[in-house]
Formats: structure tokens, C-alpha cells, sequence
């Protein structure tokens, strides 16, 4: 079943004289309990479509659809807790002066009600940390114990869809591989879908089912990660692919 539907999206971005087209007419599909890979070099549109998937911007055209109902414009609470999003900065996304907890449980109690305590036993063993690291601020985590404790705040709230923007490109190799692996069992265990942008084909290659290739703002190819990635098609891909394998060796 597909869980998410986007027809035909555009942005633009204005800034005084200068306009940037983001998104050109993107349409996709993701389906239920897949993992879909977006690749495509730095400004090809891939956060831009992020943002106006959770809702944090909307298009200027296109219509996006979740389990077949068109996402409004102005996203209801229970959107926004539906579509969670993780990023790139993981210390960042939380409240510098408030503990880990406060904004979990803030989270939490804004997209699912007043009263809600999280689970903190089984929220912490979900992404493999005790609950005392919780009451500490984010600046006393590494940067893998955030993206961690970002995992969990999505997790509070039972997403069906998550949204990844470089989550491991902060990190160090070895926390690198182990937030992957988190994703990756998370995902089959709750049979969450996943959105996930990252510059790593072989990361890509490795966890996602399907990839779709953007360049400035279009979709260009798309396809099984193993297609995709294995025998690109287009041009593009191919360029994209070696320059990427190039800058590893
Ligand atoms: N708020 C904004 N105002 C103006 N232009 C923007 C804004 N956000 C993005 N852009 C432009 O839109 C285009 C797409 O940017 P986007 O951040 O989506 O690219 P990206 O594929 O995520 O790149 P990266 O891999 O570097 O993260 C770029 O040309 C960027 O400069
Ligand atoms: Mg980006």
C-alpha cells in the first residue's frame, strides 16, 4: 500500500531579485514499511521536499497525500505527529537549556495529549540508552547519544513515516554505522516507512529499498536501490555515483 503520495510538487524560493526553483514538479511514492533513498549533489532540492513533507514549509503547487487523504495546507496536530522529522544537526534540534527528557516529553504532549508521560524504560531501551542520560542537557551528550534521543522523541509519538536529512553525517564512522543499524531495526519492527536523504550511495545502497536521484529540483531517475545504484540508468546518476566513489578512494 502506498503511505505517502507527492503529485507534481514545485517551490520556489524568492529572495529580493533572485528566485531559485527548489522543486520542479516532483512527484513520488512511498510505500508502506519501505525505505526510500533520495541522493543528488549539494541544492538538488532534497531537504526542500523534506520540509514540505512534515509540513514545516508548504508548495507552491502539487498536491502531497498520506494514506490517500490530501495533506492540508495547515497540517493538524495529528500530521505533524504522524510525520516526524530527524536531522542533520542532532544536538541542535533540541532546546539547548532544557533537559533531554523536558523536550521528549514537551514533544510528546503537544502532538499526542496534555497529560502523556513517555514510556521512558521502553523509549530508551527502543534506541539503546538508559533513561538517566535523558535528564542531562544536550550539550552533555555526544553527538550520537542526540541523534539517539532524536530518534526517541520521533518514536514518542509513533510516527508512520520518518523523515532522515543526513542524520549520520555528524557523526563519527563507528556511531555512524550504529544509528544505521538502529534505523534499520526500527523501521522493520514497527514497519515504519522511511524517507532517507544521505550523500553515502553505499549507505543508501545498503539500507533503502528504493532511491530516487533529484538534480536541481527534478526527479531524474528512480528505481530499486540495487538498480538504481548498480546500473544507473541516466547520465546524471552515473556522474553522480563516480564522483561519489571517487572522493572515497
Ligand atoms: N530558505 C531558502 N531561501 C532561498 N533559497 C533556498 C532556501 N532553502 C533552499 N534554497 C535553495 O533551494 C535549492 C535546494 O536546496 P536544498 O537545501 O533543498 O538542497 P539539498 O539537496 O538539500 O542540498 P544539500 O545536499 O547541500 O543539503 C538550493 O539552490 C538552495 O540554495
Ligand atoms: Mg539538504
Amino acid at each position: 500500500m502506498t503511505i505517502l503520495e507527492g503529485k507534481n510538487i514545485c517551490k520556489r524560493y524568492r529572495r529580493r531579485d533572485v528566485s531559485v526553483d527548489a522543486l520542479i514538479d516532483v512527484s513520488f511514492s512511498l510505500r508502506e514499511g519501505e525505505v526510500l533513498g533520495i541522493v543528488g549533489e549539494s541544492g538538488s532540492g532534497k531537504s526542500t521536499l523534506l520540509r514540505q513533507i512534515s509540513g514545516l514549509e508548504t508548495p507552491d503547487s502539487g498536491e502531497l497525500l498520506l494514506a490517500g487523504k490530501p495533506l492540508p495546507a495547515k497540517r493538524t496536530k495529528e500530521n505533524y505527529r504522524e510525520i516526524q522529522m530527524i536531522f542533520q544537526d542532532a544536538v541542535g534540534s533540541f532546546h539547548p537549556r532544557r533537559k533531554i527528557a523536558d523536550s521528549i516529553r514537551e514533544t510528546a504532549r503537544n502532538l499526542v495529549g496534555p497529560g502523556i508521560e513517555p514510556d521512558w524504560q521502553t523509549l530508551c531501551s527502543l534506541v539503546q540508552l538508559t533513561p538517566e542520560l535523558a535528564e542531562r542537557y544536550p550539550c552533555d551528550l555526544s553527538g550520537g547519544q542526540c541523534q539517539r534521543f532524536a530518534i526517541a522523541r520521533a518514536m514518542a509519538v509513533q510516527p508512520r513515516i520518518l523523515l532522515c536529512d543526513e542524520i549520520t553525517s555528524a557523526l563519527d564512522v563507528s556511531s555512524q554505522a550504529q544509528i544505521l543499524k538502529l534505523l534499520d531495526s526500527l523501521h522493520r519492527q514497527k514497519n515504519m516507512s522511511v524517507i532517507f536523504v544521505s550523500h553515502d550511495v553505499a549507505v543508501v545502497r545498503s539500507i533503502c529499498d528504493r532511491v530516487m536521484v533529484m538534480y536541481r529540483g527534478r526527479v531524474v531517475e528512480e528505481g530499486t536501490a540495487e538498480a538504481v545504484i548498480g546500473s544507473p540508468r541516466e547520465e546524471y546518476t552515473k556522474k553522480l555515483i563516480s564522483s561519489v566513489l571517487e572522493v572515497r578512494t
